[in-house]
């Protein structure tokens, strides 16, 4: 693919991003073009999930200076359901539990608010079963409450499971490695490498191990909402052996 404008999916420049009155994102600035992994790390409160969320367009964030740009497109007044049909998927934190939501029902109807119309059952159980075999699941999975009594990991494979099955543009995935199991990471890394290369990835975590399967075009690190440091997969190498301390210096 060539290097031109439409390849940059995502453009965030000098954003400010406050909840009520805290100022939590205090200017940052990134570009995530379409086959490019960004890790995201930092440490708890750094403002990491703050700028997955205003980019998905979370009500609960409040741009006050700064701009985001989607596909060359300022999306200010895009509502979350918008931007999911534009293309973007966040894999939550903590994902929620839906109780009296079968899996299949949800994810069925996710794809069809997401692409606009339902899939024909058929077709769809058959693309759910290949997303799924890809990811190790059970299918008895399907007929389960939504993450209702999921352990960590079962919770993290559904996130991937849906954007398997979504095929976002932009991907920002929200700590999608914690609470896995080894097993569970390696096949949670398969499922994003899966989609990774016709993708923008956005990755969270606090973990090389997970950069180590799924490997990050650049890694930038996040303290008190800003970027401080920007580098290659050697900056979470080096975060791995000597902590945030160095990088203190730096703000
Ligand atoms: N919805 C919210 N309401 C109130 N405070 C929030 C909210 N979201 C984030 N914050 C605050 O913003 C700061 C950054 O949080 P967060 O983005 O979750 O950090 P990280 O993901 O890097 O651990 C924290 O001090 C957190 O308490
Ligand atoms: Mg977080």
């Amino acid at each position: 693919m060539g290097e031109n404008m439409t390849d940059v999916l995502l453009r965030v420049e000098n954003l400010h991003v406050s909840v009520g009155d805290t100022p939590i994102i205090q200017g940052i600035s990134l570009e995530i073009k379409r086959g490019e992994i960004h890790a995201i790390m930092g440490r708890n409160g750094a403002g990491k999930s703050t700028l997955a969320n205003v980019v998905m367009g979370h009500p609960a964030y409040e741009v006050t200076s700064g701009t985001i740009h989607y596909k060359g497109q300022n999306i200010d007044d895009m509502e979350v359901f918008e931007r999911a049909r534009a293309g973007m998927f966040l894999s939550f934190q903590y994902p929620a539990a839906i109780p009296g939501d079968q899996v299949g029902t949800f994810l069925r109807k996710s794809v069809a608010s997401v692409r606009g119309e339902a899939p024909s059952p058929r077709a769809f159980r058959k693309e759910l079963n290949e997303a799924m075999k890809q990811l190790d699941m059970d299918k008895s999975f399907l007929s389960r409450y939504v993450n209702d009594g999921f352990s960590g990991g079962e919770k993290k494979r559904l996130e991937i499971l849906q954007m398997l099955l979504l095929q976002p543009d932009l991907a920002l995935l929200d700590e999608t490695d914690s609470g896995l199991d080894i097993d569970a990471l390696r096949i949670v890394a398969d499922g994003i490498n899966a989609v990774a290369e016709d993708t923008g990835c956005m990755i969270i975590t606090h973990y090389q191990r997970l950069l180590d399967l799924v490997r990050p075009n650049f890694v930038h690190v996040l303290i008190d909402g800003k970027i401080v440091q920007s580098g290659g997969p050697d900056l979470a190498i080096k975060l791995e052996k000597e902590g945030y301390d160095w990088v203190d210096a730096l703000v």
